[in-house]
């Protein structure tokens, strides 16, 4: 049967042009993170110790909560295992080289806060894990759960603090995360967070937005806004980029 034209057409233009891999964990970019936990006491494992983590996530909002992959293998999985707490420290540039190592080093074998001049807190909410002093922000995870998947063990945790330094607090006490010179993970490197791109709903924000909140892409942006069906005719008349800039 022949097929649509318009149809072929299109399946023609869409074709694949993509070389399929193997199934493998590549999503990407990814967080790196330093996780810090303490056994029990008395049950051989309650030193301060330090795990980089890559397969984490946030996977609910109210309650906030995270998730860890971590092989049974780990150390620090005894640890978490049996305190059921954790701390997730984000990482900046400064911490990355700390974070790489803490990777490659087992706590079972040396004390990672001593080799890497880092500092254990105390942190918020927490009986058991400390934080690391040097990190930029701070989440106190609680476990809730422990599911085997197969090489790792995902702990599903509830975030019952956030610490942050107050050099990343604005005047209004708004979280500045953008200062924080954060790292992320892609495919076995990491990579320094850098410009602005845009921000959430930034594809729909009205003109006096985006001026304020990405003065140095208004160009960019401006030609990418699309009225929306309820906007008050007043708004929808502003169609030249001088009168959308003077839309405050
Ligand atoms: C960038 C990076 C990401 C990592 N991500 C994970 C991870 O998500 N889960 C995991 O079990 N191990 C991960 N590791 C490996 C552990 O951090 C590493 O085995 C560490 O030495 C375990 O320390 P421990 O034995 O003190 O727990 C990662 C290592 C690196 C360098």
């Amino acid at each position: 049967m022949d097929q649509n034209p318009d149809l072929k057409n299109k399946t023609e233009r869409t074709a694949p042009t993509k070389v399929e891999l193997n199934p493998a964990t590549l999503l990407a970019p990814v967080p790196v993170v330093l996780l810090s936990c303490q056994g029990l006491p008395g049950e051989g494992c309650d030193q301060p110790n330090l795990i980089t983590v890559a397969w984490t996530g946030t996977i609910n909002s109210e309650p906030p909560m995270v998730s860890v992959s971590i092989r049974p293998s780990r150390y620090s999985h005894a640890q978490i295992s049996q305190s059921r707490e954790f701390v997730i420290n984000l990482v900046d540039e400064k911490l990355l080289w700390a974070t790489d190592f803490c990777g490659v080093k087992s706590g079972r074998d040396l004390d990672k806060f001593a080799a890497c001049h880092l500092k254990a807190v105390k942190a918020s909410q927490m009986a058991h894990a400390p934080a690391v002093a040097q990190s930029p922000l701070t989440l106190s995870c609680q476990v809730e759960q422990i599911l085997p998947l197969g090489s790792h063990d995902l702990f599903l945790a509830r975030v019952t603090a956030v610490e942050v330094s107050p050099g990343l607090l604005d005047h209004d006490n708004r979280l500045r995360i953008d200062k924080a010179r954060l790292v992320a993970y892609a495919h076995g490197n990491y990579y320094a967070l850098g410009k602005l791109l845009g921000f959430f709903g930034y594809s729909i924000a009205r003109p006096s937005v985006l001026a304020k909140r990405m003065p140095q892409v208004k160009q960019e942006a401006k030609v990418k806004v699309i009225p929306e069906r309820n906007r008050r005719p007043r708004k929808l008349g502003t169609g030249g980029s001088k009168s959308r800039s003077n839309d405050q």
